[in-house]
């Protein structure tokens, strides 16, 4: 079944939710708290560890039906089928879209072109893990004969930001081996990382799904180089390993076949964590947890499967970017973790959200005549309150935020976490309720505050409010619940593309500044500036001065 082409906005549900905007677009959310005691009890998801509060919206009932009635006018049941049955749903690449897949049950049937594809997904974890067990335990060893120490891992994009976020996130759960992560073709980035490395205990594994991106090759040539400066060719084999789905190119780079781990054309790089893209958390965290985020990912996949939309964790929250970015108009979403583990959050998401879904030509091949996807930004909290959150509170962009918090810390260490906690809570209550004029000329006045002064000061004070939250209050940070997570925010991307009518599991937009990229090295390296624009003849005569 080919996804069908169905342009939203002719939708009868969107011409009934631009109506009911005009009703909405200035309803105080403090009102509609005020007029509903049951309003949290009416708009929250308890699933697993997650408590998921999108009471905090500007929403009321009839916006969340109208909302489901345009995902099921679009198809989205339908669509949902067609990508967990192995259907290429990427239609432009011909491809199958199975992230899913790699954290299928064991006695799951997955078909891609008639073929059961998860016996061959555990071969490869299998292989994962007792390569992993090998070089934890010390058993596989460097060409000097000492264990390995360290991992690097070579790669960008999906190769990188995955496996890094996840490194990071759980660090809790890490065992003695050093992770390190090489992606920039910045030299200084690649020769920062060996400065920390010693090549008779290093293990470097080279990861691209295309075997192709000029980034990856450009750092595994550099970094070899500088292997071969300590040892021999020979030496190669144990300390360069492979995770492609271009087994030939990783072979032609001097890979052996038992040393490079497949993955298949239908992962997607920026949903390939779950493969053996996952080697580096699994070196890092052990092969054990691994599978617990991949066995958390699973539970969310059943539950985006099985649940009713308006008790479906990612559907409903696709539907409110739906809400803000198509009708009030919203440009950007910020995503703000309680939790400094996970840090690397939000730029892990900026692909995955921004490369599917930055697109501007609709299933049918025209432009679309609505807006796309959105812009994702964030920072952990308490650390984003004293750098950007004025903007979110007093600017004037509409900017719904997710809040992800967690009732216990990691170390136990509740003095710290109830502050951090207190921090998480009162963000969205203050976004939600603001601070009135009364309140504020109550202040000054308790403070005994000059009438003058406090007419003067009194408009800066005041916060409007009725800023859109959506609040994530999960058990605590562990492998499985943050598979959860991913998955959750992976669905929300399928669930408004299939709504916004595009395809987002290609990737055209990134292919031309690599296309010109070379054409411009190639100038560089002789040293000879051809057919530009003038500002960008201007600025490469001026390099290469
Ligand atoms: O930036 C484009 C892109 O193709 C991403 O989608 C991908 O994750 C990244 O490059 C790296 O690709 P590869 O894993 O093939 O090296």
């Amino acid at each position: 079944m080919m996804l069908p082409s169905i342009n939203p906005s002719e939708t009868q549900a969107w011409q009934k939710l631009r109506e009911h905007f005009f009703d909405m677009q200035y309803v105080d959310m403090k009102e509609m708290f005020a007029q509903d005691e049951n309003r949290a009890q009416k708009f929250h998801i308890q699933w697993e560890q997650f408590l998921v509060d999108y009471s905090k919206n500007r929403i009321n009932q009839k916006t969340i039906d109208l909302l489901l009635e345009l995902a099921n006018e679009v198809g989205l049941k339908q669509a949902i089928e067609a990508q967990f049955s192995g259907t290429n749903i990427n239609q432009t690449e011909n491809r199958a879209v199975l992230h899913t897949a790699l954290r299928a049950k064991e006695n799951e049937v997955v078909l891609v072109g008639g073929k059961n594809v998860v016996p061959e997904i555990f071969a490869v974890k299998n292989k994962m893990k007792s390569f992993s067990n090998e070089i934890f335990s010390g058993d596989k060893k460097g060409f000097s004969g000492k264990a390995f120490t360290d991992i690097v891992n070579i790669g960008v994009g999906g190769s990188d930001l995955g496996p890094a976020m996840v490194v990071e996130s759980l660090q809790f759960y890490k065992n003695h081996l050093n992770v390190h992560f090489i992606s920039n073709v910045d030299g200084d980035h690649v020769q920062e990382i060996l400065k920390k490395v010693n090549p008779e205990t290093t293990l470097f594994v080279v990861a691209s799904k295309t075997f192709t991106t000029q980034e990856t090759l450009s750092n595994a040539e550099t970094v070899r180089t500088w292997f071969l400066k300590s040892a021999t060719q020979k030496d190669v084999a144990k300390h360069f390993i492979a995770v492609s789905a271009n087994i030939k190119k990783a072979n032609d780079f001097g890979i052996s076949e038992e040393n490079i781990f497949p993955m298949w054309d239908w992962v997607g790089g920026r949903f390939s964590l779950w493969s053996a893209v996952g080697l580096s958390i699994s070196l890092a965290v052990g092969f054990d947890n691994f599978e617990k985020l991949l066995s958390g990912a699973n539970k969310m996949d059943e539950h985006f499967k099985t649940a009713s939309f308006d008790k479906n964790i990612p559907v409903i929250l696709a539907l409110l970017t739906i809400w803000y970015n198509n009708f009030f108009g919203a440009e950007s979403e910020a995503l703000i973790p309680y939790s400094q583990y996970l840090q690397k959050l939000a730029p892990y998401l900026q692909q995955g959200i921004m490369e599917s879904n930055g697109k501007s030509v609709g299933r049918d091949g025209f432009p679309v005549n609505y807006q796309t996807g959105t812009i994702i930004w964030g920072e952990p909290g308490t650390n984003s309150q004293h750098a950007f959150f004025q903007l979110i509170h007093q600017g004037t962009k509409l900017i719904p935020t997710d809040f992800i918090g967690f009732r216990k810390s990691l170390y136990n260490n509740n003095s710290h976490h109830d502050k951090l906690m207190s921090n998480f809570f009162a963000q969205t209550e203050a976004l939600l309720n603001g601070k009135t004029e009364t309140q504020v000329l109550a202040e000054f006045k308790k403070d005994g505050v000059s009438q003058e002064k406090a007419a003067a000061l009194l408009p800066f004070k005041v916060f409007q409010g009725n800023k859109p939250t959506t609040t994530f209050l999960i058990d605590s940070l562990t492998p499985e619940t943050l598979g959860s997570l991913i998955a959750m925010y992976e669905h929300k991307i399928f669930v408004q593309g299939i709504i916004w009518n595009i395809f987002s599991y290609d990737q055209w937009g990134v292919e031309l500044g690599k296309q010109l990229a070379n054409t411009i090295l190639e100038e560089i390296d002789q040293k000879e500036i051809k057919q530009h624009d003038a500002s960008t003849s201007f600025l490469l005569r001026n390099y290469l001065k």
